[in-house]
């Protein structure tokens, strides 16, 4: 199949996904709820790399990697197909819901965020409140925001900007017909994109309406963005997201401004109820916040330190939600095998991931992201251990230079990343390896880039997600000298994803004539055609005159190769 026939079949395939409708709710022990809601949405972001943006319309490389099809064309942005599905879902049954309370949650960057997302919408619908699809409709219009990079940061004053309302416009209107300059919010001379043609409708219609800002950009700016955006009422970091119910009740009782923004703080945020996005797939954070203080990261700062939940309180989750009908968990933390049990059960990462394994209808076990600096041994052993624990680690590498890396405060040198890729490589069975790389560091020599591209041959990756190197606020790598130029930075992600592009269609080529088992989670308009995941989180695309797929394992056979899917025909089902 041609290029062309490659984009086609996979653009079909990302926005038709079903109708299927498996039960999406699932309480915490003690609450009243259980299975209250379905939900048609399926809507996978492949190796969830939530901030790689890839290839862009143009065709021309972006910032961002070589990604996965069915991650959102954005990259930073989480609203897509699933949220029409959204639309109508109410609150749980036998509950008043308060006349117009109504929520829009519109939210970027990672999976961590995407599931904070789950677990704040959880928490308005339990309040009463019903989700809807655009922000016009919504009493409440959340905003869970990304400050990785500064692209996704300035997302969501642009979003602010559309929502000014007319008393704050200094006597202009601000309708579509303006001048991109009375588009945009500046501030420090930076001037914000405008975009996202839905919210440009809702101007001046911030009057009655609580807007809030969630999320590491909340974080960051703290109340400053109520002088950037005074119609602001609600800002909120993650590590203050146990007092959301609190913070919502404060503005529901009339309270003009609330701020949640310690992150002082030892507790994670669990919810009675989340409302879990995939209908197959639940994600699951078992550890908050990061301790490492790599130079570039703004994360230590938004997302405050690592808490760890429980390893009863994990486990327990997990059962319950086999029960309700999901057999793939995946384990979430910045530093995911940086777990530290704090109970008294001291459960280490790999013995958590084993008893996760064993859990009773899963079938699928993933865990994102790994620091090499924890990964060890007993993980690939567990993964050995354990076939429901996936094909598939994530171990960001960041750069192949070991001047870099230091510079980057990674805590280990190149040689000491190919040990951990060595544990993997001979491991009883394949594990797809992928990684994040940043390109332009400060100090980046062509050199150091030379090493980065050596590596990506040396390792053999199933997928990159690379960066532009962004400056961000507080972090010590902004006052490092010899900054790359913006220019530069493009070419060489350009040249790596050239490079990992022709190393991914290699690696998938090889794969044609294999059987693999595959969840289906996608159905083509086009009659017959499938797609879903391989345990290594491989995209499949298949065909099948099988009637109903979607939440099935079944096993697909490759015909063909691309750079980021295969495509194949289903030989049978496992059971
Ligand atoms: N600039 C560019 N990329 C960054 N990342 C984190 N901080 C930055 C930054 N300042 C990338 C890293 C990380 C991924 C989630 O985002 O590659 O692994
Ligand atoms: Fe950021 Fe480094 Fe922590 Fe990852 S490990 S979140 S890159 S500081």
């Amino acid at each position: 199949m041609g290029t062309k026939g490659e984009q086609d079949f996979e653009a079909v395939v990302e926005f038709n996904t079903g109708s299927i409708k498996p039960p999406l709710w699932i309480a915490r022990a003690g609450s009243a709820c259980d299975k209250v809601g379905n939900m048609g949405k399926s809507f996978d972001i492949g190796l969830e790399r939530l901030t790689g943006m890839g290839v862009g319309e143009d065709g021309q490389p972006q910032e961002g990697g070589v990604k996965p099809p069915l991650q959102d064309a954005s990259g930073d942005l989480k609203i897509g197909p699933y949220l029409n599905a959204i639309e109508t879902k109410s609150a749980q049954p036998g509950m008043a819901v308060p006349p117009g309370s109504t929520f829009y949650l519109e939210t970027f960057g990672c999976q961590m965020n995407d599931h904070d997302s789950e677990k704040v919408a959880g928490v308005l619908l339990a309040r009463g409140y019903r989700q809807v699809n655009g922000p016009e409709a919504a009493k409440v219009i959340l905003y869970n925001t990304c400050s990785i990079r500064e692209k996704a940061a300035q997302k969501v004053f642009s979003r602010l900007g559309e929502l000014r309302p007319a008393d704050e416009q200094h006597g202009k209107s601000f309708n579509t017909e303006d001048t991109e300059e009375e588009h945009r919010v500046h501030r420090d001379g930076r001037a914000l994109e405008k975009n996202h043609p839905s919210q440009r409708k809702i101007v001046n219609a911030a009057g009655g309406k609580i807007i809030g800002v969630l999320g590491c950009v909340a974080q960051q700016e703290g109340e400053e963005i109520f002088e950037r955006a005074p119609w602001v009422s609600l800002v909120c970091g993650s590590a203050s997201y146990r007092k959301l119910p609190q913070l919502i009740a404060e503005l529901e009782a009339g309270n003009r401004r609330v701020t949640g923004l310690d992150t002082d703080t030892d507790e994670t945020f669990e919810t009675e109820i989340t409302r879990r996005d995939n209908p197959w797939r639940a994600y699951l954070t078992i550890i908050e916040g990061c301790d490492k203080a790599c130079s570039y990261c703004v994360v230590p700062f938004t997302r405050g330190p690592e808490r760890s939940r429980a390893s009863a309180s994990i486990l327990e989750e997990i059962r319950q939600l086999a029960e309700a009908g999901y057999s793939e968990v995946q384990l979430l933390g910045q530093t995911v095998n940086s777990y530290a049990d704090p109970s008294a059960r001291k459960m280490r990462f790999s013995e958590l991931l084993a008893a996760v394994a064993e859990v009773r209808g899963i079938r699928r076990v993933r865990f994102t992201t790994s620091h090499p600096r924890d990964f060890g041994k007993d993980i690939v052993e567990a993964i050995e251990a354990h076939p429901t624990i996936c094909d598939h680690v994530h171990l960001p590498v960041q750069s192949g230079s070991t001047a870099v890396l230091r510079a980057m405060a990674r805590t280990y040198s190149r040689e000491e990343y190919l040990e951990k890729i060595a544990l993997l490589k001979a491991a009883r069975r394949p594990i797809s390896i992928t990684t994040d790389m940043i390109v332009g560091f400060p100090g980046e020599t062509e050199k150091d880039f030379e090493e980065t591209l050596s590596l990506l041959d040396e390792v053999q990756y199933d997928s990159v997600f690379a960066f532009k190197y962004s400056p961000r606020p507080n972090t010590p790598s902004l006052k490092m000298p010899d900054a790359i130029a913006e220019e530069e930075k493009g070419r060489r992600l350009a040249i790596l994803m050239d490079r990992q592009r022709e190393i991914q269609r290699v690696m998938n080529e090889r794969l044609v004539g294999e059987t693999f088992e595959v969840l289906v989670d996608g159905k083509s308009r086009r009659e017959n055609q499938w797609s879903g995941h391989t345990s290594s989180n491989r995209v499949m695309n298949f065909t099948s005159p099988e009637q109903e797929l979607l939440g099935d394992y079944v096993q697909v056979k490759v015909v063909s190769a691309m750079p980021n899917s295969l495509v194949g025909e289903m030989v049978g089902r496992t059971r």
